[in-house]
């Protein structure tokens, strides 16, 4: 399955040999794994393959945005380039020696952090666990708590998986804490922004603009007011999108499936407990 196919007790009431979902993903929000696994079913997911792939696709969002990449080529294309020198409503915003705040600094925000270096960036982190302070110098990240890093950061890019905890993790009063200048990248899921006060901020300024790959309703609803904004840059959910990457996920999706079935362990797979419910 893939993230958009809701696993969730309706589905699962609904099936009566099931021993095995896998994911093509590394998000599992939308399988219901405590109830899987009381099942006895197996879960198999995609983690580690997609990290390089995400961390591309986060930094391409927060260079197309600082630099107004969509709306220059709609410029060129719309044939509007007629005089010498760079029109001024195209002039961006300088990326090159800015703060990048990373939310969540699993595989794909340290590999965040990796690339923001490479464009001397100063790099701040908040996560739930902090790292030694050995680790950070080796990175070459500081920790922040959430607001600090929102009131320090140019560019902030958000990495957290979606749970209870971060649901709206960024909402209004987050967005506030924000300079007017910043910028908000989001590869993560949709619903860890509260996308209405997004638009809102968005709206009135209260930030500069937003990349984004990830909506809080997937495909994105024609009606949503992003889509009329001219400071986001917006894709759709392409994350891991790149042939490489996708084909390498395929695979290991089909491993993980395969071996369950041939009654041996999944390369990957998140509910090792399930092993005592349905021994394989
Ligand atoms: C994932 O693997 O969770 C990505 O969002 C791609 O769907």
């Amino acid at each position: 399955c893939l993230p958009g196919d809701r696993i969730d007790k309706t589905f699962l009431d609904a099936t009566s040999h099931l021993k095995v979902v896998s994911t093509s993903s590394v998000g599992f929000e939308h399988i219901d794994v405590q109830e899987a696994t009381k099942r006895g079913i197996y879960i198999g997911y995609t983690p580690g393959i997609l990290t390089d792939a995400t961390a591309d696709l986060a930094f391409t969002l927060l260079l197309s945005t600082a630099r107004k990449i969509p709306q220059c080529d709609q410029f060129v294309r719309a044939r509007n380039w007629k005089t010498i020198g760079s029109p001024l409503h195209l002039f961006g915003t300088s990326v090159w020696g800015t703060t990048l705040g990373v939310i969540g600094l699993g595989r794909i925000g340290k590999a965040m952090a990796e690339r923001a270096r490479g464009f001397r960036m100063k790099v701040l982190y908040t996560d739930s666990q902090r790292l030694t302070p050995a680790e950070e110098q080796y990175l070459g990240i500081e920790y922040r708590l959430l607001d600090a890093l929102l009131k320090e950061s140019d560019f902030v890019s958000l990495h957290t998986p979606l749970t209870p905890n971060t649901r709206h993790l960024i909402n209004a009063d987050k967005l506030k804490l924000m300079k007017p200048s910043a910028v908000i990248i989001n590869t993560s899921r949709g619903s860890v922004v509260d996308e209405e006060a997004l638009v809102i901020a968005l709206k009135e300024h209260w930030i500069a603009g937003a990349g984004l790959d990830v909506y809080e309703k997937e495909p994105i609803d024609p009606k949503n007011p992003l889509l009329a904004l001219d400071n986001v840059v917006l894709v759709p959910h392409i994350g891991s999108a790149t042939t490489q990457t996708r084909s390498a996920m395929s695979e290991l999706a089909a491993r993980n499936l395969l071996a369950v079935l041939k009654g041996t362990q999944p390369p990957s797979w998140l509910n090792p407990e399930v092993e005592k419910i349905r021994p394989l």
